[in-house]
């Protein structure tokens, strides 16, 4: 086989180019590969081998003796193909809905601090354990490589049946685990397999917007309703196939769902026969209160529970899963399968040895230690920098607040986010986490994740945001303090 260099491959994507826009038509005569080569100050040869990839692929055609002409019938390609358009044609309605949905807002770097939430510091990755984890599945050399359980590694479901039993108080069998790739490939495959185009789910408002998106995307029709800090006002509810809720630490207000409103919504779903998908996404981060139950201990029949190893290893392994009920069972694994066959079995057995050596948990602890002193120290800095002028909500558990700025009106936060970009500090608003029929707040407010900083970046950070705010006077808000 000819290999091409970079020079042939440019003059093929130039012949073509000049096919498909009709510049070069059936039958024209190209230039000998002698003429050709000057002209672009190329080799002979390297032509010649352009000239002889074009004739393979069916676009030139030549006779002995005679100059290569284009090939006939690619008149209509031309037209086809050289259609001045943007936008992707043929596409799906879950291709079109997708393009529909709100761009999802870049990240940029911030020299002092990025706040940005769903973060954490790659200082705190258990770098020897997973590797000794690693080492070992890696060692484990089995004679053929061969397609594993789309549900998971057996392993790896008997490692997080007993971690889920400790840590959440969930009873459940090792057959009723799927290993997704993040807990945002369990909400997809809930999104295709629990609605169809023009379904009704129930979803938090605001809430988290990768879900969101996600049920939209498969054509279901969102129902937001409020949030308290009681978490799902389920005396809103109505009827819908499903309902999407972050129990233990409301996304991204930061309520607990109370006791009696997880039994209205159990009792809706049996009512209407609705599933539930339990986002736990930050489980592990108690700081205020004690660890509340799961919502899928109370109605392990209603509730897809989704859990995630993006808050304590880190977002980058894309490893979460998900424990259905039993008669759901066949149909995710078999959804999964077809989805991508399985989770990376290296992760999966590296991940199911740091469970069963104890490694994880003594890893969990130092995290929540780490996490705990972070937070302590931003809720200092706001306090020093803004006291009453700010309104913290959703500390207790999590790994990031909502800091409401009372008295500046939510038209400024677009001001103080760029303000506090060129200041070198990542801000991010609530207000996209709302959805887009309902009503926005009327003060600015941001949320602000913690875990991927240092001390001195929150302290800097706060500092700066203080500092950014008082200068421009956003508002009728009074900014004071300073350290
Ligand atoms: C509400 C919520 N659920 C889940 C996740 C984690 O998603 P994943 O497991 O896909 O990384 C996040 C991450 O920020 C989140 O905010």
């Amino acid at each position: 086989m000819v290999q091409l260099d970079g020079v042939a491959r440019r003059i093929i994507a130039a012949i073509k180019e000049q096919i498909h826009s009709g510049a070069y038509r059936p039958g024209d005569r190209l230039p000998s590969t002698r003429v050709f080569a000057a002209e672009w100050g190329a080799s002979r040869t390297t032509v010649t081998a352009a000239y002889g990839q074009l004739i393979a692929e069916g676009y030139l055609i030549v006779r002995p003796g005679a100059r290569a002409i284009v090939a006939p019938g690619l008149e209509a390609a031309s037209v086809e193909m050289s259609a001045p358009s943007d936008l992707p044609r043929n596409l799906s309605a879950f291709a079109r809905r997708l393009l529909a949905l709100p761009a999802p807002l870049e990240p940029q770097p911030a020299r002092i601090a990025d706040f940005r939430y769903g973060e954490l510091a790659g200082s705190d990755f258990p770098v020897l354990a997973w590797r000794r984890a690693s080492n070992k599945a890696i060692l484990q050399r089995s004679v053929r490589l061969r397609y594993g359980d789309p549900q998971g590694a057996s392993h790896l479901r008997g490692a997080l049946q007993g971690y889920l039993w400790r840590a959440r108080g969930i009873s459940c069998a090792p057959d009723q685990i799927v290993i997704v790739n993040g807990s945002q490939q369990g909400l997809d495959l809930c999104a295709r397999l629990l609605l169809d185009p023009g379904d009704r789910f129930v979803i938090e408002n605001p809430g988290y917007p990768m879900a969101r998106h996600a049920f939209v995307a498969a054509g279901g029709v969102a129902l937001p309703l409020a949030v308290d800090s009681d978490g799902l006002r389920t005396d809103l509810l109505q009827p819908a196939r499903m309902a999407y809720v972050t129990p233990s630490h409301q996304f991204p207000l930061g309520g607990v769902l109370s006791a009696s409103r997880r039994r209205s919504l159990l009792a809706w779903a049996a009512g209407t026969g609705a599933y539930i998908v339990e986002d736990d996404y930050d489980g592990e981060y108690r700081h205020d209160i004690a660890p509340i139950p799961p919502l899928q201990v109370l109605g392990p029949d209603s509730v897809i529970y989704v859990g995630t190893l993006s808050k304590t290893l880190s977002p980058t392994l894309r490893l979460g899963y998900l424990v259905v009920p039993v008669g759901l069972r066949q149909v995710f694994s078999e959804a999964k399968r077809l989805t991508d066959r399985h989770a990376p079995m290296l992760e999966q057995e590296a991940l199911a040895d740091l469970l069963s050596s104890g490694a994880y948990e003594r890893h969990v602890r130092t995290i929540r230690r780490k996490n705990a002193e972070r937070r302590e120290i931003l809720l200092q800095a706001l306090t020093d920098h803004f006291g009453p002028k700010v309104t913290v909500v959703g500390a207790d558990t999590g790994l990031h607040v909502v800091a409401w700025m009372d008295g500046i009106d939510a038209e400024h936060e677009l001001a103080i986010i760029g303000a506090a970009r060129a200041a070198g500090v990542g801000l991010y608003p609530v207000s996209p986490l709302y959805d887009p029929t309902e009503p926005r707040p009327e003060t600015a407010g941001f949320i602000i994740g913690y875990a991927g900083l240092d001390a001195e970046a929150l302290r800097r950070g706060a500092t700066v945001l203080a500092a950014v705010l008082a200068e421009h006077q956003f508002g009728s808000a009074q900014v004071h303090g300073d350290r």
